[in-house]
C-alpha cells in the first residue's frame, strides 16, 4: 500500500472519526471500545457476531469482571475480507480508539493488518486466522485465540501415519491460509517419513470449473489420499465437484480440515441430503471438552438463535462460536487485570504518521494505543476456565492442550471416530482423561474407531493406485545372451520367460490388485546389458521398474528401491581343477610330518620307559645290550597293533602301557578314518585356492561381461583392471578356463553363485574354489518410495514361505551332480594340534611312573645300601654310583627270585599238569622254564 493510498483513506474516513467516550473515574474508564472486524455476511461471520454480542452482554452484566467498565463493540464489516479494503476497514476501527480488535476472519487479512496493529499497538485477537506462520515473533500484536494449524496438520499427519499411507495429495486454496497450512503438513508428514506427492492449489473462491480442472489432475495422480484445506465458504463445493467426478468412490480417502466440521455445525440441523456429496469424508474439529459451562452455553445459544431478534433457529453453533465467546471473556479478564494494576488507557499521535500529514489529512484520528503492549502481556497471562475449557497460553503464545475431534461423515450426519491431542496423539477416549497419565505416543497406544470410507466400505483403502492414465508400467528386462534360464526373450515376441520372470509373475499374482504392465527388452542382444545402466534408466523415468537377474548392490540401492532378494547369490571363484589320483604314497597323507615325527618319538619313548621300569624284574627285557635294544624297538612298535608279546610285570609299567595303548587306539582309528576318506573321496586340486590367492597372483581373471563383478573386483578387492577379461558366454568361459593363462585364457573366473551353479551343472572339469566372498541377492528394482516394491517384497516372502520359490528354482535351475564333487579340495591332514592332549597325558604318565620308580629305588637303597657302601670304604662319586648300581642289580636278583617264587607258588596251588613237573624239577630256574611259566601265567 502506498503512502498516497493511506492518505486517500484518511480523507475518506475523516468524517467518521470521533473521540473515544472515555470518562475518568480515578483511572478506570466507564466504557472501553472493542472493534470487531469480520465478514458478517458469511455464515461464520454471522455466528461470530452472535457469539461476541452474547459475550459482551454477559461481561457487562457480570459484576465480578470489569465492574466499573462496560465493553462497547464497534462492528466493522470486512466486506471482501482480503486486501486493500480490509486495511481501510481496520484503520477505520482503530480510529475509534479501540483497545483491541476481534478478528480478522481470514489469515490473509491477518497478514495484512497485523502490520497496522504492530504500528498502532492494538492487539488483534483472532480464532479463525489459524495460519501457523502468523507467529508471535513477527506479529507480536496478533494473538491467536484458537489452536494453530500446526496442530491440525500434526493430527492429519498422525492420521496418515496411523493408516500407513505414505503419500497424500494436498488440495488447497492458494492463499496464505492454504499455502502455509500445507507447508506445515509437509513438515509434519516428513517427520513421519510420509510426504505430499502432489500439491493442487486453487484460486481462492474457485468456481466449479476451476475446481473441476484441478480435481481432474488429482484423479490422474498415484495417491488416493486427498487432504482438503480450504475455507468454509467454498470448501464444500470441492467435495460436491469431487462427487460429480466420481472421486467419492471406493479407494479414495478425503481428509478435510476444520472448515468442513464448521460448515456442518453451522448448518445443523442438517437437511437430509446435505451430506450426500461427502459420505465417508474424515474431518477435524477443534475439541472443546464437555463441561457444565459448555452445556449452559449451548442452551443459551439455542435461546438466542430461536427467540432472539436475529434468529429463527437456523444458525448452528460451531467451535469457532465458543472460541469467539471465550475471546471476549479473555479480553475482559485481561482488561480487568490491566485496570487493577492502576493502568490507564491513553492514545497518542504516531510521530511517523504525523510526518506524512498533509494539510487536508486528518490523520490525528489514527492514534497509537500507548498501553497496547501492556494489554497484550495481560492477555497472554490470562488464566481462566472458559466455555472451551482451560484458557491459558504457553510460553510460545499457543493455547494449551490443543486437541481435535476426528469425525466421519456417515449417512445424514457425522460420527466421532476418535480424538487427537498434542499430548498423546490419536485416542478413542477424550484427551482430558489422559492428561493425568504420562504421555504415550507409541503406535500401539494410537487407536481410532472403524471408519466408514467413501464408497460405503469399512475396508481401509490402499491409498494409492497405478496412475490412472491408461499407461502400463514399463518394466525393463535385460536381454541376456548367456544364462538364458534366468531371463530370456521368447523369440519373435514381446514375452519373456525364465526363472526371474516366473518369480515376478508369481509375486504379482499374490498382490491383492491388478498391476498393468508390459515388459520392455533392454540390451542389444549381442552382449549382456549392464544391469546398473538398466537401474539408472528407472531414475531417468525410461522404465517404471526392472525385472531380471539384478543383483542388489550398494551403488544400485542408492538409485532405486529393491524388493526383498528372491535368490541368494554371492560372488565365487571358479577354476579349472585336476583330479588327484591316489598315489603310491597316499598312506603318508593322513598325518602331517610333525605328527608323524612326534608319534615316532613317543613310540621310542614309551619303549624306553617300559624297559626302565621292567628290565630288572622281567626277563623279557633282559639280555645283551643288543638284545635289549631290539626288544625295546620291537616292543614299542608292536604296541601299534596291540601285538606285543613281552609281558609287563611291574604295576608302573602296566600303568604306562595302559595309557599308551589308549593313545595308540585313538591314533590308529584316526589314521584309518583319514586314510579311508583320502582313498575313497575323489580329490580335486587347483593352483587357485580362492579369492585371496587370486589377489596375490598376476594372472588374468575372467568375469561375466556386463556384470557388476568388474567394478567390484577393481574397487573393493583392488585387482588391477588389466587383469580382468570379459567373457560373454559359458562356452567362452569354459574354453578360457581350460586354456589357462599360458594359452591366453584365464586362471580363474569370478561370478555369482547362481550363474556358476548353472555353469557347473554340465561342466565337471571346473569347480568353485574357496569361499563365497560376498553375500548378495537378486531383487526387482522400483523407483524410490514405490509402494509396489513394498507389496512385492511381502509377496516374495510369501512365495519363499510357501515353497513356491523353491519350486520355481527347481524348474529352471536344477543343479546336477558335478557341483557336489568340488566340495573336497584339500587333503585335511591330521595335525599334531588335535592330539597333543593325548601325548601330554601319556608323557606325564611316563614321567610320573619314572619318578615313582626312582623314589622306590632310592628308599630301598637307603635301607640296605649304606652298610655295603661303608664296607667298600670308598667315598668317591663314581665308585659310589657303581656300588649303587651293583646294589640295584643285586636287589633286582633278590626281588626277581622272590617274584618268581611267588609265581611258582601260585602255579602250584593251581597244580596245572604241564607246569607242575617243571616246578618240582629244579630249584634254580632256567631261562627257558621261566619263559614257559610266564606264558602259563598269562593264560
Ligand atoms: C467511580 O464511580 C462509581 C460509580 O460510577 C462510584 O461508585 C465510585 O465510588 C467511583 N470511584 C472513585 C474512586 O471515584
Ligand atoms: C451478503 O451477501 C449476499 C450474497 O452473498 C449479497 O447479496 C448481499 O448484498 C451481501 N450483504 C452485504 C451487507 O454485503
Ligand atoms: C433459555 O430460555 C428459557 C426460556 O425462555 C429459560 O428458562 C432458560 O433459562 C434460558 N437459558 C439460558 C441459558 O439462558
Ligand atoms: C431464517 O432467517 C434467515 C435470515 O435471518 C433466512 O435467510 C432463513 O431463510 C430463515 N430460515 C427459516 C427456516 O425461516
Ligand atoms: C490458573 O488458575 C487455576 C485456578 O483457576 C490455578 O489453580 C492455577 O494455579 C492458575 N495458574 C497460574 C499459572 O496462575
Ligand atoms: C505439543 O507437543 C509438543 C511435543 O510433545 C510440545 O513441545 C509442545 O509444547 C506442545 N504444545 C502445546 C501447546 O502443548
Amino acid at each position: 500500500m502506498t503512502r498516497v493510498e493511506i492518505m486517500v483513506l484518511m480523507v475518506l474516513f475523516e468524517g467518521l472519526f470521533s473521540a473515544g467516550a472515555l470518562s475518568d473515574n480515578s483511572t478506570i474508564p466507564a466504557l472501553v471500545n472493542i472493534g470487531v472486524l469480520y465478514s458478517f455476511n458469511t455464515s461464520v461471520g454471522k455466528m461470530v457476531k452472535t457469539a461476541v454480542e452474547a459475550a459482551v452482554e454477559d461481561v457487562n452484566s457480570d459484576p465480578s469482571i470489569l465492574p466499573q467498565t462496560k465493553l462497547k463493540l464497534s462492528m466493522q464489516e470486512d466486506t471482501k475480507y482480503r486486501g486493500f479494503l480490509s486495511i481501510a476497514e481496520a484503520l477505520q476501527l482503530m480510529a475509534t480508539q479501540t483497545v483491541a480488535i476481534i478478528g480478522p476472519q481470514t489469515s490473509t487479512t491477518a497478514h495484512v493488518i497485523s502490520h497496522i496493529a504492530n504500528e498502532l499497538q492494538v492487539p488483534l485477537l483472532s480464532f479463525t486466522a489459524t495460519d501457523p506462520t502468523l507467529s508471535s515473533l513477527q506479529f507480536p500484536f496478533f494473538i491467536r485465540t484458537a489452536f494453530s494449524d500446526v496442530y491440525e496438520m500434526t493430527a492429519i499427519a498422525d492420521l496418515v501415519n496411523y493408516f500407513q499411507w505414505r503419500e497424500v495429495i494436498a488440495v488447497y486454496g492458494d492463499d496464505d491460509h492454504g499455502r502455509n497450512g500445507m507447508g506445515a503438513l509437509g513438515d509434519k508428514l516428513a517427520e513421519r517419513r510420509c510426504k505430499i506427492s502432489f500439491k493442487a492449489p486453487m484460486t481462492p473462491e474457485a468456481t466449479r470449473e476451476e475446481i473441476t480442472d484441478v480435481l481432474v489432475q488429482v484423479a490422474l495422480a498415484e495417491s488416493r489420499v486427498i487432504v482438503l484445506h480450504t475455507s468454509t465458504a467454498w470448501g464444500p463445493k470441492v467435495l460436491s465437484v469431487a462427487k460429480s467426478l466420481g472421486m467419492m468412490e471406493n479407494g479414495y480417502v478425503w481428509i478435510t480440515t476444520t472448515f468442513l466440521s464448521t460448515w456442518l455445525d453451522i448448518h445443523s440441523p442438517l437437511s437430509p441430503d446435505a451430506t450426500n456429496d461427502m459420505q465417508g469424508v474424515i474431518a477435524l474439529r477443534m475439541y472443546v471438552p464437555d463441561s457444565k459451562l459448555k452445556r449452559w452455553f449451548i442452551s443459551r445459544w439455542t435461546n438466542i438463535t430461536t427467540s432472539g431478534k436475529n434468529g429463527n433457529g437456523t444458525l448452528g453453533l460451531s467451535t469457532y462460536g465458543i472460541f469467539a465467546y471465550d475471546t471476549v471473556f479473555a479480553l475482559a479478564h485481561a482488561l480487568d487485570a490491566f485496570f487493577k494494576r492502576g493502568n490507564q488507557i491513553t492514545f497518542s499521535h504516531d510521530p511517523k504518521l504525523s510526518q506524512i500529514r498533509g494539510d487536508n489529512m486528518h490523520l490525528d484520528a489514527v492514534k497509537i494505543f500507548n498501553e497496547g503492549n501492556l494489554l497484550r502481556k495481560h492477555i497472554y497471562e490470562v488464566n481462566m476456565t472458559g466455555v472451551s475449557g482451560l484458557f491459558k497460553y504457553d510460553s510460545d503464545g499457543n493455547l494449551v492442550n490443543p486437541a481435535y475431534e476426528i469425525i466421519n461423515v456417515i449417512g445424514t450426519g457425522t460420527r466421532r471416530i476418535g480424538y487427537w491431542s498434542n499430548y498423546t496423539g490419536l485416542s478413542i477416549v477424550p484427551p482430558e482423561t489422559l492428561y493425568s497419565k504420562p504421555p504415550n505416543r507409541s503406535s500401539a497406544s494410537q487407536n481410532l474407531l472403524p471408519v466408514f470410507w467413501p464408497g460405503e466400505t469399512t475396508q481401509k483403502p490402499r491409498g494409492w493406485v497405478f496412475p490412472n492414465n491408461g499407461r502400463m508400467l514399463k518394466i525393463g528386462v535385460p536381454k541376456r545372451v548367456s544364462y538364458r534360464d534366468f531371463v530370456s526373450q521368447v523369440q519373435g515376441t514381446d514375452m519373456f520367460k525364465g526363472f526371474c520372470i516366473d518369480v515376478f509373475l508369481s509375486a504379482v499374482n499374490l498382490l491383492p490388485y491388478a498391476v498393468p504392465y508390459k515388459f520392455v527388452p533392454y540390451g542389444d542382444g549381442d552382449s549382456n546389458p549392464s544391469n546398473t545402466e538398466l537401474v539408472r534408466l528407472i531414475t531417468a523415468d525410461v522404465f517404471d521398474a526392472a525385472v531380471g537377474d539384478i543383483t542388489i548392490t550398494t551403488e544400485r540401492t542408492k538409485m532405486v528401491d529393491f524388493t526383498q532378494p528372491y535368490i541368494e547369490s554371492g560372488l565365487v571363484v571358479v577354476a579349472s581343477v585336476k583330479k588327484t589320483d591316489s598315489n603310491a604314497w597316499a598312506f603318508f597323507k593322513p598325518f602331517t610330518p610333525m605328527m608323524w615325527a612326534v608319534t615316532a618319538i613317543f613310540f621310542l619313548l614309551v619303549g624306553a620307559v617300559v624297559w626302565i621300569l621292567e628290565h630288572r624284574l622281567n626277563d623279557d627285557f633282559r639280555g645283551t645290550p643288543k638284545q635289549q635294544m631290539v626288544t625295546i624297538l620291537w616292543f614299542s612298535f608292536s604296541t601299534m597293533f596291540f601285538a606285543h608279546r613281552e609281558n609287563t610285570v611291574s604295576s608302573l609299567g602296566r600303568f604306562v602301557l595302559l595309557i599308551w595303548l589308549f593313545v595308540v587306539l585313538i591314533i590308529n582309528s584316526s589314521y584309518t578314518a583319514s586314510l579311508t576318506s583320502i582313498l575313497t573321496v575323489q580329490q580335486l586340486s587347483s593352483p587357485v585356492k580362492g579369492i585371496d590367492s587370486l589377489i596375490n597372483s598376476k594372472e588374468p581373471i575372467g568375469y561375466l561381461q556386463g556384470s557388476f563383478t568388474r567394478t567390484y573386483l577393481i574397487e573393493e578387492i583392488g585387482i588391477d583392471e588389466s587383469r580382468l577379461v570379459p567373457l560373454k558366454t559359458p562356452e567362452e568361459t569354459a574354453t578360457a578356463l581350460k586354456n589357462g593363462p599360458q594359452k591366453g585364457g584365464v586362471a580363474a573366473y569370478v561370478d555369482e553363485r547362481a550363474y556358476i551353479e548353472l555353469f557347473l551343472s554340465s561342466r565337471c572339469d571346473f569347480s568353485i574354489v574357496g569361499q563365497e566372498f560376498t553375500r548378495n541377492g537378486w531383487g526387482f528394482a522400483f523407483p524410490r518410495d514405490s509402494p509396489l516394491a513394498v507389496d512385492l517384497s511381502t509377496a516374495i516372502l510369501e512365495l519363499a514361505e510357501n515353497g513356491d520359490l523353491q519350486r520355481i528354482h527347481d524348474k529352471w535351475l536344477l543343479s546336477s551332480a558335478c557341483l557336489s564333487q568340488g566340495a573336497k579340495l584339500e587333503v585335511d591332514r591330521l595335525k599334531l594340534r588335535s592330539f597333543w592332549g593325548l601325548y601330554l597325558v601319556c608323557g606325564l604318565a611316563c614321567v610320573i611312573a619314572l619318578l615313582i620308580y626312582l623314589i622306590q629305588t632310592m628308599r630301598q637303597y637307603s635301607k640296605h645300601g649304606p652298610e655295603e657302601l661303608e664296607s667298600s670304604g670308598n667315598g668317591s662319586g663314581s665308585s659310589r654310583l657303581r656300588t649303587f648300581l651293583s646294589f640295584v642289580d643285586e636287589k633286582e636278583e633278590i626281588v626277581k627270585s622272590r617274584v618268581k617264587r611267588k609265581k611258582i607258588e601260585g602255579m602250584s596251588y593251581r597244580s596245572t599238569r604241564e607246569v607242575g613237573s617243571s616246578i618240582t624239577s629244579n630249584k634254580g630256574f632256567s631261562q627257558a622254564s621261566s619263559n614257559r611259566i610266564d606264558s602259563a601265567t598269562e593264560i
